[in-house]
Order: structure tokens, then C-alpha cells, then sequence
């Protein structure tokens, strides 16, 4: 049989449709999860060089016409929401402010129905300007992040004096009703392991919600150590030198955090422990990079690209099955204590966290 070449690119993802995949006009997978949370990478850059996170030169940012425009991230988020099921929409980086259009991009989403949920994962650095512009357009909720209260150590862990920067980003999010603020702290052996307490007085006092989350392989470096991890059992013990800690008692669903009420309620702390307490079982996410590369999950070794065919006119629909078509291939979980465990090839700034 001869073909005929219509100038139609061929779609097929690396090894084709599975045809065990069920005609479901969602993001399920093999083993039942149904993904409906989308974190969106908005660039690779970053104003900070978090030490876990990044070497101190930086990375070899991102080519600009690799980038989705803000025109074709609206489009592909658009397909999440409206087509595949998607009710949370989040964006990070890198540092999501740098993007100039993030306001844009927001009010784009916002406007889509049904209406997603749409929060911001940040450094804080810049947000005290754009806090209100960002609500205007519909922004929910952020999450920062803050590993230190002491300026010295902030500029030891990020190699930037920014500290005073990130609080008032924090600040001016509680002001503008950005709620529930949450702020995110990892903790480094022999760094910052002894501001457990002082991090969360400093949340509870100002009505936000800390998360600790345990530092996971995802490095640029490769410098990960799992004796140099503050463990999620070792976060509790230092917490409950201080403070009484009982389970929140809610369903935990698909949150990462295990959450915690302090001292009787109603403040809460969560403890995120990625490595030491997966919860790869419950994982509702789905992953968009900065340059239209789908992941299923942080730690996958594969991508489906979903730029190019953009780029070559695919419709909606053929790049909505794609997506599908990823998702049902994502891996049960994320193997990192898995003897041939491999540590994905792109950092954490260039997925987004
Ligand atoms: N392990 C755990 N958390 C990390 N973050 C960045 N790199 C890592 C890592 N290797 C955090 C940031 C931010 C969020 C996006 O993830 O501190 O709060
Ligand atoms: Fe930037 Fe976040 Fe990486 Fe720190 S952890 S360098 S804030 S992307």
C-alpha cells in the first residue's frame, strides 16, 4: 500500500496509543488516579540560587522561542480545563513572577469555565508590587517560600540578601487576601534544621499555614544526600518539643501535606514528607514546563512533547488525546528508594515544583 502525505504532522507519542486506555474524557491513569490538579511551569529562571536547587552561576536558561507565549500556555491550559477535567491550576517556575505576562495569563484562566482554582508557588521577591494586580485577575492563592528568619543564613542557603523582600511578598499576600497564605520551608542538615519552631511562631503569629517539606533528588547538581535530609519524623520531634501536635483528622485525599492542629487548633501545620512518606498512591498532578513539555509526574524520565505539534497546527482534540495518553503511562510512583532509582535529567526549576 502506498501513502499520500497530506502535510498533516504525524502525532504519536513515544510508543503510540495504548489500546488498553479507556474512551474517558479525563486524565486517568493505570492505577486509578484521576489527575485533575495542573502545576504549570511559567520559566526556568530564578532572582535566587537556592543552594539545593541550583549552582551558584545559574542554569542554562531556556532559549526564548523554546518558551511557550502567554498565548500558548492560556491555549493549553484552556484544553486542561475545558476537555480533560483539570479544577486546580498552579503556576510556578523557577520564579513565576519573572514572567511579565503572569498577570495576563491569570485573568486568561480565570475567565475559563468551569472556573479552575488558580494559586502562584513563589520566592515572594517582587510579589509586595504585583500582589493586587494579581488578585484583580483572579489569582487565589500562593504558596512562598521561606527556609530562614535570619538574614545571614538566607543569603548563605540562596546567595541573594532578598530576605526582607520575601516577608513583605508574604505580607502584602495576607493583605490582599491571597488566603490561605502557605508557606513552604525546607530544612537543611547543619543549616537551618534549628528554625523548625521559630519558622512556625513566625507563620502562626501572621495566620499562615506552614508546610515543611522534606528536600528531595531533584537538584540541578546532583548533590542530594539522604543523610543530609531532615526527615519528616525528625521535623515532628523537633515540633513537639514545643508544641502539642495531634492529626488534623480530615481526609487527607490527594494533599501532599500530612496536616497537623497546633496546640488544640485552629492553626495547622502540614509536613510534607515526599521521600520518607510518598504519597504517589493519591497523586492527582499533571505537569506543564515552561517550553510545552508534558510530565506525569515530577520524577519521570519521559516527556510528550506538546509544543511542536502546537506549532504545527494540531487541533484541540489531538492534543488533548496526547495528554491523555501521557497520563495513563504515568508510573505508580516515584522509586527513589528503588535500587536503579534515576534522578530526572531536568532539575526541579525547570519542572516547577
Ligand atoms: N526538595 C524539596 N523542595 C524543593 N524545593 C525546591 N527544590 C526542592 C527540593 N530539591 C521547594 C522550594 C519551593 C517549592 C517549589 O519546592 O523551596 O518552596
Ligand atoms: Fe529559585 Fe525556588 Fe530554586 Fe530557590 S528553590 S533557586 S527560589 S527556583
Amino acid at each position: 500500500m502506498t501513502s499520500v502525505s497530506l502535510g498533516i504532522p504525524a502525532i504519536t507519542s513515544a510508543t503510540g496509543p495504548d489500546p488498553a486506555r479507556p474512551d474517558h474524557p479525563g486524565l486517568v491513569d493505570r492505577y486509578g488516579r484521576v489527575a485533575t490538579d495542573l502545576r504549570v511551569s511559567l520559566t526556568d529562571r530564578c532572582n535566587l540560587r537556592c543552594t539545593y536547587c541550583m549552582p551558584p552561576e545559574g542554569l542554562d536558561w531556556m532559549p526564548a522561542e523554546q518558551a511557550l507565549t502567554d498565548g500558548e500556555v492560556v491555549r493549553l491550559v484552556s484544553i486542561a480545563v475545558e476537555q480533560l477535567g483539570v479544577r486546580q491550576v498552579r503556576f510556578t517556575g523557577g520564579e513565576p513572577l519573572l514572567r511579565r505576562g503572569l498577570e495576563r495569563i491569570v485573568t486568561g484562566i480565570t475567565s475559563l469555565r468551569p472556573r479552575p482554582k488558580v494559586s502562584l508557588t513563589s520566592n515572594g521577591i517582587g510579589l509586595a508590587r504585583r500582589a493586587a494586580a494579581l488578585a484583580e485577575a483572579g489569582l487565589d492563592r500562593v504558596n512562598i517560600s521561606l527556609d530562614t528568619l535570619r538574614p545571614e543564613r538566607f543569603r548563605e542557603i540562596s546567595l541573594r540578601d532578598r530576605l526582607s523582600d520575601v516577608l513583605g511578598g508574604l505580607a502584602a499576600a495576607a493583605a490582599t487576601d491571597l488566603h490561605p497564605v502557605k508557606v513552604n520551608a525546607v530544612l537543611l542538615r547543619d543549616v537551618n534544621d534549628d528554625e523548625a519552631i521559630p519558622l512556625l511562631r513566625y507563620c502562626l503569629e501572621r495566620g499562615y499555614q506552614l508546610r515543611f517539606i522534606e528536600q528531595m533528588p531533584l537538584d540541578a547538581q546532583h548533590g542530594w544526600e539522604r543523610s543530609n535530609m531532615i526527615t519528616a519524623e525528625e521535623i515532628l520531634q523537633h515540633l513537639n518539643a514545643e508544641f502539642r501536635l495531634e492529626p488534623d483528622g480530615e481526609e487527607r485525599g490527594s494533599a501532599p501535606a500530612e496536616r497537623f492542629l497546633v496546640d488544640g487548633g485552629p492553626a495547622v501545620v502540614g509536613i510534607i514528607g515526599s521521600v520518607t512518606r510518598p504519597f504517589c498512591g493519591d497523586c492527582d498532578r499533571t505537569r506543564l514546563t515552561a517550553d510545552g513539555q508534558l510530565r506525569s509526574c515530577l520524577f519521570s524520565q519521559g516527556e510528550t512533547d506538546l509544543r511542536g505539534p502546537m506549532r504545527s497546527d494540531a487541533s484541540d482534540e489531538e492534543l488533548a488525546d496526547l495528554w491523555r495518553d501521557t497520563m495513563w503511562r504515568k508510573a505508580a510512583g516515584h522509586g527513589i528508594d528503588d535500587p536503579g532509582f534515576i534522578q530526572p535529567s531536568r532539575p526541579m526549576s525547570a519542572i516547577g515544583g
